[in-house]
């Protein structure tokens, strides 16, 4: 059966209705215009890929480039690509926007730091800063989840694992407060932000050379592959982009994976009871199937066609932008059974909540842990959580990459 009809007229892209609930309009995509041209709110035009087998191509094909000077219309030039008010030239040379060999190399240092291991060693830590954060707010009887909750957690996380002292750590949370609000289309201070960021990781980074100690900085000073290591403007690039990527997304799945628990009370109550008896794998399946269901990442970042090439049957021309609409390939029925329906038991979840091929995401084994962390100890610290406002009395970021709400007010008994 078609999942929509052929009379559904086209929808809107892009509106705030779109933000609240984009997964009907991905559906008349997926169905009647799987790889789609659109003008993107900023005037940019890009193909859209809905469909999960094209999308999985697409994230893993080298011929598409994720160096923005591959973009034919140029836009990155005037910050319409890209990570807001990071066109300082140093900046610009992370992960996200670099293709092989150069990533190939970075991504092989960055690996050698940053391991699991680390991650794993980090969870007693994630423990204290959870617990920390839910007594602010424990005795009170009400709370807003993403200011509260979801929002500092990610960063302080961060920050502790980086080796940002503790007296610091404020500042990074005012500089994150800005480039979160100007993702989601609110104006204001965050090239500031961003350069203020810049300027200490730069001098952190100097001051750390001298005094090595524990911290991932200091074990991204330290890596070395073949002789080679990272230079002081790569390392902070590098500390840039884990905090840039390991915020937002992480904020966005305790966030919506906190929204569509309360709005699903069987599956939240199998989940409670599962973690009440000091079970493990209904949280870690439930992880997986909350970043499929309604995932942090809406869009995968830009990619640029280099040589010219079909999708999904569709020709790119060269210098076109394409989204891979992550969202829409993880509802996709060819390869989801009941894709619309919460399952946290769900087994068969190939996702790609965490993106595919060499831009997988490097912080998953993190996200993971401070995903189950917080959602279990949530749940039973605050038994009775209910939402306090749902539908379309909640607000969503309007930005285009991320998925995320401002707000979660929630009560519970104090
Ligand atoms: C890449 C999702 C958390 C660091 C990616 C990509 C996705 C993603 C979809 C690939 C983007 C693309 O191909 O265009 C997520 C989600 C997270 C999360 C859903 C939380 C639930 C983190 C954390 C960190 C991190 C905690 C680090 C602390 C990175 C980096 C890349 C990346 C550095 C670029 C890797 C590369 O280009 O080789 N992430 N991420 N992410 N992520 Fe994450």
């Amino acid at each position: 059966m078609p999942e929509t009809p052929d009379s559904t007229p086209q929808p809107e892209l892009f509106t705030w209705e779109f933000a609240a609930d984009p997964y009907p309009a991905y559906a008349w995509l997926r169905e009647h215009s799987p790889v789609h041209r659109t003008t993107l709110p900023s005037g940019v035009e890009a193909w859209l890929v809905t469909r999960y087998a094209d999308a999985r191509q697409a994230l893993a094909d080298g011929r598409l480039s994720k160096n923005p000077a591959h973009h034919s219309e140029q836009a990155h030039r005037s910050g319409r690509v890209g990570i807001p008010g990071e066109r300082q030239a140093d900046l610009m040379t992370h992960l996200l926007n670099i293709d092989p060999p150069d990533h190939t190399r970075l991504r092989r240092l960055v690996s050698k730091a940053f391991t699991p291991r680390r991650v794993a060693e980090f969870e007693p830590r994630v423990q204290q800063l959870t617990d920390r954060l839910i007594d602010g707010f424990a005795t009170r009887g009400s709370a807003d989840l993403i200011h509260e909750f979801a929002f500092p957690l990610p960063i302080y996380a961060i920050c502790d694992l980086l080796g940002v002292p503790p007296e610091d750590q404020d500042d990074f949370r005012d500089w994150a407060g800005m480039m979160i609000r100007h993702h989601g289309g609110q104006r204001g201070g965050v090239g500031r932000a961003v350069k203020r960021m810049r300027s200490y990781l730069a001098e952190l980074i100097h001051r750390k050379r001298a005094d090595l100690g524990d911290d991932l900085i200091s074990g991204l000073i330290r890596a070395s592959d073949h002789g080679e290591h990272l230079t002081e403007n790569e390392a902070a690039a590098m500390a840039f982009i884990l905090l840039f990527a390991g915020f937002e997304t992480t904020v966005n799945l305790i966030g919506n994976g906190l929204y569509a628990l309360l709005r699903n009370p069987g599956q939240r109550a199998l989940l409670q009871e599962s973690v009440a008896r000091g079970e493990k794998e209904l949280l870690a399946t439930g992880v997986e199937e909350l970043l499929r269901y309604d995932g942090p990442v809406e869009l995968a970042t830009w990619r640029f066609a280099t040589s010219p090439l079909t999708i999904g049957g569709v020709e790119i021309p060269v210098g076109d932008p394409v989204l891979v609409v992550l969202a829409a390939a993880d509802r996709d029925p060819a390869r989801f059974a009941a894709q619309n329906t919460l399952d946290l038991a769900r087994k068969d979840n190939p996702h790609l909540g965490f993106g595919h091929g060499i831009h997988y995401c490097i912080g998953a084994p993190l996200a993971r842990l401070e995903g189950q962390i917080a959602l279990a100890t949530l749940l039973t610290r605050l038994p009775d959580l209910t939402l306090a406002a749902e539908g379309a009395e909640l607000r969503w970021r309007g930005g285009l990459i991320m998925r995320g709400l401002r707000e979660l007010p929630v009560s519970f008994t104090a």
